[in-house]
């Protein structure tokens, strides 16, 4: 199944292998798309869906050094010139918007902006800056309502720019520990106000934002990644993770949205999602599902004919194998994905990775 086309409500994919979002770090340090990012995506357009490296939408956003933001008309631009070359290869693409939140350094900051968070209690570990190597997290401002309600028009700002840069969709970070799920961890989100206390009050902030984006964007457009039990970003799970993320993606099952991405970090060292909960958020979701984390040829094929997913991501076999779908369905080897290399600037391991010899029956027809 992972070969057969696939209708993502009214997008046509080529087949149901998606690209999973990889922060790569090679954007300029002001945060703006270079010509070798569209390289590296147009390399991976035989994926049916590619989704984009965690992209902020906003300056406060910017948590890392050399990641691309999504609300510029520089940005926007620069971004089309990605999306016009994964179109022109028949590949589609969503952007992955991620506001890293409190997962931030002033130092990887523009001028004017500052490090937030559902509160003032700081990311207790080290972020890579450009300037200074590795740095302690920067302590947090506690985003007040009023301005809680300017970050949610920012993220709606961000889906606008992300229509006019030819993107097909976003994916809404709600995972690994990012600001959205920064809201949604009840270990991270002490707040006693409407955005923290409750199920209702730690699901709010994620709520509003998939409401401003939807209203601003459409549905069919508006997707979400969530990774409860992750442990990334000092999240982990907590008393009432289950009940939690079944209401939020009730939730968003009845607002429509075009897809749930679940994505379980065990095969990265945390708890592995119990399998009776993942059936039932994708029960509770009701729409497209895709299943990610540590899949391979085999376990992604299972997944869909067990109809546990209806598209299945790949991350680090996508980033070290630019044609994996081609490499799956003629069993060819694959390229070792080289950790060393996965946030460093430049080509080396980013735009260098081989495509395979490709059978010769193939290569005729
Ligand atoms: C280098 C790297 C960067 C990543 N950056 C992101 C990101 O920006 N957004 C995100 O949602 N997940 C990110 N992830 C997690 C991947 O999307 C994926 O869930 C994870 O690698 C597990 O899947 P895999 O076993 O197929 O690699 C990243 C993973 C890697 C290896």
């Amino acid at each position: 199944m992972l070969f057969e086309h696939f209708d993502l409500r009214g997008l046509p994919l080529k087949n149901r292998m998606v690209m999973a979002p990889m922060t790569r770090n090679r954007a300029t340090a002001a945060h703006v798309p270079t010509p070798l990012m569209r390289v590296y995506y147009e390399q991976r357009a035989s994926f049916g869906l590619i989704v984009t490296e965690g992209t902020s939408p906003s300056a406060d956003g910017l948590g890392y050094a050399r990641i691309p933001g999504l609300f510029s008309a520089e940005q926007v631009a620069a971004w089309r010139l990605v999306t016009d070359a994964v179109h022109a290869e028949g590949g589609r693409i969503f952007a992955q918007l991620m506001h890293c939140g409190r997962a931030s350094h002033v130092l990887n900051l523009p001028a004017g902006a500052r490090v937030v968070g559902p509160t003032s209690t700081p990311l207790a570990e080290t972020i890579f800056t450009d300037e200074s190597g590795p740095q302690l997290a920067s302590p947090p401002h506690a985003l007040t309502e009023t301005e809680i309600a300017l970050v949610v028009a920012e993220y709606a700002h961000a889906a606008r720019c992300a229509m006019d840069a030819g993107f097909d969709g976003v994916e809404l970070h709600a995972a690994n520990g990012y600001l959205i799920e920064q809201f949604l961890n009840a270990n991270v989100n002490t707040r006693s106000d409407r955005y923290g206390g409750s199920i209702d009050g730690r699901n709010r902030f994620a709520l509003e934002v998939v409401r401003a984006v939807r209203t601003a964007i459409g549905a069919t457009r508006t997707g979400i990644r969530i990774s409860p039990y992750g442990t990334f970003n000092a999240t982990g799970a907590f008393p009432e993770v289950e009940a939690q993320f079944l209401a939020l993606v009730t939730s968003l099952g009845a607002l429509g949205i075009v897809y749930l991405h679940l994505v379980d970090h065990s095969s990265m060292g945390a708890p592995t999602i119990p399998a009776s909960f993942k059936l039932a958020l994708r029960r509770a979701f009701r729409g497209v599902f895709i299943g990610s984390g540590g899949l391979d040829h085999t376990t992604g094929e299972a997944m869909l004919t067990s109809r546990a997913a209806d598209l299945v991501a790949f991350g680090r076999a996508a980033l070290a194998n630019p044609d994996l779908p081609a490499r799956f369905e003629h069993d060819l080897p694959l390229n070792a994905p080289d950790a060393a290399t996965f946030y460093t600037p430049g080509e080396q391991g980013y735009t260098d990775y081989p495509c395979a010899d490709m059978p010769v029956a193939t290569l005729g027809g």
